[in-house]
């Protein structure tokens, strides 16, 4: 791709189907009803000049470059906020037109600094642009009157500057940032020659609102708003399409190159899943792919108190076969096995399970996924049929309530919390399950209908104490439960919901929600026209994780909420290929596309294609694989990008675990916390440097393409292939493109994919083969997957960690915007300015009785560990409720969380840990033991 400005025609898209007929400098063109006169030019390639104007934002019409004439209309109307109407005759090029549009750019210029040549926006300025389309050459006024041109420079965001003395006040910075990001962050202040942009009374960009998404950088037509890479490096002199590798959004982005170096990250227009919007992170926080951190030669050691050798492709891969075969001889072919990453692509997860099953001849594959959404791929395939969410995030649009359960999309899923917010904007109504009062309860013209602030733990009494209200005011949808629902199960998921114990009166007992609440949200979305439940790991993360996500799935059933647009069951997916890392066949029991492994004719299929014996037994899930290390019996592990010293429960056990393999492959960007405990690190790749797919949280299969080559020199999929064959298996793709087809040919729901496809088409969502050759936006349409909806019973179990007066607050913990799950990538980026540190939220009143004031460090204590944390204290927990993230490794928030987990797919309870609070004189016990070891080994790093 060569070109780097992408089209811009304007104003947005007319959605009207009617069609109009006009004529424009004489050429016909067909357009539809809604359509700006600009937009209905620059599609027949009549380009009108244009400052206030872009597609992305409605028509403002103020800067008055794009007037046109219109036969039989007396002056000159703005085209870009005039509609086409049948019959219209418009001539854009006249020269009353010319003489105007003149005017209009010297008394611009007149106020504009003169320093195009050296200007960072030279040849990427639309205001130069225009000055030279429409021809001007002088600038009468002169420039010594008043003007703007002393205006200062406002650098205080680490991403972007804002040089006002370049700005034309065309509000596009203003509109973005309102409409494309709905933060409300910018004004303009003052009135005519006064009027200036504004992000806050008297406060610089670092300080207002803005959340750093970027969308005003973008929309600005001059250098006011500028990227500083740009600023420092020039303009870009390729582009190259990709995809974002934070979260499950799954923005789609052009990566603006100068040679090897990435100077821009513009969201793509195109990408389905973010139509040209991002976030902070994946517009500016990519510099970790050049961090000085990474790690970019193999390293081997013998015993993980020994320094690390530097040591060839060839040596670490030779070295690995060798220790995992020792193991084989010695304990067993079920004593090694592999974790796969959901922030690798489809294909290096594929060749990783490939790799367990066909070169290590057992199962013992997971995914850490586990920790995440397992869950949700439980749920949804027992109820409906299929592991996924159901719809596209576009569907939002048309959704009439809203229901947003255990997740924060603003700070987690922010591209598709815009698009949300829009849609509550226009009048959607917002329900929020939450504990916390997370952004979305109440933003700038944003508040939910109902917060329903359950206590941790309490999801399942509160979902079927919503069913109980449907069921019993006749809300249910009959007709839809009839004709597409296993009526049994829904006559016996009946009887259980109008148990007295799901009524809201007895929910109220245990969630701490007051009946009346319950009763409102209840019929707010069962009489919606079309409503639609989102939700996140806060569904999950628990010991009913599984069967929230039925209950979810019931009372969408039983409302009629499945099967079109505006409704639906969608997991919001947290890292950016956790849906992919599951289709690939990363679960001990499942091969690709979530088929049994027991199954002989699914195994068949795959023994024909690689030409080996699978073992037929499932195998290890992560929780088994730690319990077996600590037991003696599992002694080898090849882990690809994931820091499970870092991100899973229980510190202390899964590092006794890891302490105990005698070979651990740890395969990723940085030595992080799971490498102390490692015997070969094999470098991986950044998103930067990978060629293959992500599955973002629509399934849609996206393509990810190589800005640069890997810089550690070899791609991640020939890493493992080498390993396969050194290991006896033999492999032999030549591409990822080959991997893709492979997968294709193996996996029914991916049949028509294919990396030509992909290119051709942009993305699509699977299903998608005969059947569905342009793939399946909205799943279970006419039918449900699976035949008929399954209502499966839900009663509410609760979870084994209680409260006592020892432990007597919950803590539950989250995201935010700025910093990205284990913080690996991010905090080796300048979004550290935002947040550097995890904090403890804790309620005023909670903080009161122990004596605890803001920025404090406390001791947060439960019956698995303690850590220390600085207290901030917030309304935004509820009293008895604390809250922190898990960012930073030194804060080990899982030293604290236990090994109670999900029934059905052992998925931790991260989000329900019984905990006391107290004031703290020193860093705890183990947080101290961290620095120690961070200290030791930095040495052994240093004589490396
Ligand atoms: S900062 Fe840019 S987008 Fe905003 S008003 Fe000024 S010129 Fe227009
Ligand atoms: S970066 Fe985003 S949030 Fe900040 S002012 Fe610009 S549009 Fe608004
Ligand atoms: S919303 Fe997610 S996928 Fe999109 S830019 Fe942000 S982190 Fe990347
Ligand atoms: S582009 Fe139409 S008035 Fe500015």
């Amino acid at each position: 791709m060569n070109r780097v400005r992408q089209q811009d025609l304007g104003t947005p898209e007319s959605t009207s189907t009617d069609i109009v007929r006009v004529e424009i400098d004489g050429l016909p063109a067909t357009v539809p009803a809604g359509t700006s006169i600009m937009r209905a030019a620059r599609e027949s390639g009549v380009d009108i000049p244009k400052l206030c104007a872009t597609d992305s934002l409605r028509p403002f019409g103020s800067c008055r470059m794009c007037l046109v004439e219109i036969e039989g209309r007396k002056g000159y109307p703005a085209s870009c906020t005039t509609p086409v109407e049948d019959g219209m005759k418009i001539r854009t090029q006249t020269g009353d037109l010319a003489r105007l549009r003149r005017n209009v750019m010297e008394l611009y210029i007149s106020d504009h600094p003169l320093d195009c040549l050296t200007c960072s926006a030279n040849g990427d300025c639309e205001l130069q642009d225009m000055a030279g389309a429409v021809g001007l050459r002088e600038v009468r006024y002169g420039f010594d009157g008043a003007n703007h041109l002393d205006a200062g420079v406002d650098a205080s965001n680490p991403y972007f500057q804002f040089d006002a003395s370049k700005c034309i006040v065309c509000s596009r910075c203003v509109r973005a940032c309102d409409e494309v990001q709905g933060t409300f962050a910018l004004t303009i202040e003052g009135r005519g020659f006064e009027s200036k942009v504004s992000a806050g009374i008297s406060e610089d960009f670092f300080d207002s609102e803005c959340v750093s998404c970027g969308a005003c950088v973008q929309a600005c037509p001059t250098a006011t708003l500028m990227e500083k890479s740009i600023v420092e490096h020039g303009q870009p002199e390729r582009a190259v399409k990709t995809t974002c590798a934070y979260c499950g959004v799954g923005c789609s982005f052009v990566a603006e190159m100068q040679g090897d170096n990435v100077v821009r990250m513009t969201p793509d227009k195109d990408g389905q899943a973010n139509h040209g919007h991002s976030c902070v992170k994946g517009r500016f926080a990519w510099g970790y792919s050049t961090h000085r951190d990474r790690v970019l030669s193999p390293l081997i050691r013998d015993s993980i108190d020994e320094p690390w050798r530097q040591v060839s492709w060839d040596e670490a891969i030779r070295y690995t076969a060798r220790r995992f075969k020792e193991i084989q001889e010695t304990h067993g072919r079920k004593a090694i096995g592999g974790i796969t990453s959901s922030r690798c692509t489809n294909e290096e997860v594929f060749v990783v399970q490939k790799l367990v099953r066909a070169a290590m001849g057992n199962n013992n594959v997971d995914t850490c996924a586990r920790v995440c959404h397992s869950p949700t791929g439980y749920g949804l395939k027992q109820t409906l049929g299929t592991s996924a969410g159901t719809q596209p995030f576009d569907s939002v649009m048309d959704a009439d309530v809203i229901m947003v359960i255990g997740a924060n999309p603003t700070a987690a899923h922010p591209v598709f919390a815009s698009q949300m917010k829009r849609r509550l904007r226009e009048g959607a109504k917002l329900i929020v399950v939450d504990p916390r009062k997370i952004g979305l309860v109440k933003s700038a013209r944003i508040k939910a209908d109902h917060h329903l602030a359950l206590l941790p733990g309490t999801n399942v009494p509160i979902v079927n104490a919503l069913a109980h209200v449907v069921v019993s005011e006749g809300l249910v949808d009959e007709q839809y439960v009839a004709e597409r629902c296993d009526t049994e199960s829904f006559e016996a998921w009946k009887a259980m919901i109008l148990k007295p114990e799901n009524s809201p009166e007895e929910v109220e007992k245990v969630s701490g929600v007051p009946a009346e609440d319950i009763r409102a949200a209840a019929r707010l979305y069962a009489g919606a026209g079309r409503g639609a439940i989102y939700y996140g790991l806060g569904v999950t993360e628990h010991s009913q994780g599984s069967t929230m996500v039925m209950g979810m799935a019931n009372l969408a059933m039983a409302t009629g909420n499945i099967g079109f647009t505006g409704c639906g069951v969608n997991p919001l997916r947290g890292q950016n290929n956790v849906q992919g890392s599951c289709d690939m066949g990363s679960f001990p029991h499942e091969l690709a596309g979530y088929r049994p492994v027991q199954d002989d004719e699914v195994r068949g299929s795959f023994e024909k294609h690689w030409g080996v014996t699978l073992d037929p037994e499932p195998g290890y899930r992560i929780p088994n694989m730690f319990d077996a290390a600590c037991a003696g019996t599992y002694k080898g592990m090849y882990i690809q990008g994931e820091d499970v010293a870092q991100s899973d429960p229980d510190t202390t056990h899964v590092e006794e675990a890891l302490r105990n393999m005698e070979c651990l492959v740890v395969q990723d960007l940085f030595l992080n916390e799971t490498a102390k405990f490692a015997h070969v690190f094999l470098p991986g790749t950044s998103f930067l440097e990978k060629d293959g797919t992500f599955i973002n949280a629509e399934r849609r299969i996206n393509r990810v393409r190589p800005v640069m080559k890997p810089r550690q020199g070899k791609d991640e999929w020939l890493i493992t292939q080498e390993l396969a064959n050194a290991l006896g298996y033999p492999m032999n793709y030549s591409s990822a493109a080959e991997i893709m087809d492979e997968i294709a040919e193996l996996t029914p729901t991916f049949a028509g994919v294919s990396f030509g496809f992909l290119d051709e088409v942009g993305s699509v969502q699977w299903p998608c083969n005969e059947n569905a050759p342009m793939g399946t936006p909205i799943m279970h349409i006419d039918n449900f997957v699976r035949g008929k909806g399954l209502f499966i019973e839900t009663d509410y179990v609760p979870t084994e960690e209680r409260t006592n007066r020892k432990f007597p607050l919950l803590l539950t913990t989250g995201r935010i915007l700025s910093q990205y799950n284990v913080g690996a990538q991010t905090r080796r980026t300048d979004n550290m300015v935002w947040y550097n540190a995890d904090l403890l939220e804790i309620h005023p009143a909670d903080a009161e009785v122990r004596g605890i004031k803001e920025g404090d460090l406390c001791s947060l204590k439960s019956r698995k560990g303690e850590i220390s944390l600085v207290a901030t204290i917030t309304e935004r927990v509820q009293p008895g409720v604390v809250y922190t993230t898990f960012h930073n490794p030194e804060t080990g928030a899982n030293v604290v969380t236990t090994e109670h987990s999900d029934w059905a797919t052992s998925c931790p309870e991260y989000k329900v840990t019984a905990v006391q609070v107290a004031p703290a004189t020193h860093r705890s016990q183990w947080q101290s033991e961290f620095d120690e070891n961070a200290r030791r080994q930095g040495k052994i790093l240093e004589t490396s």
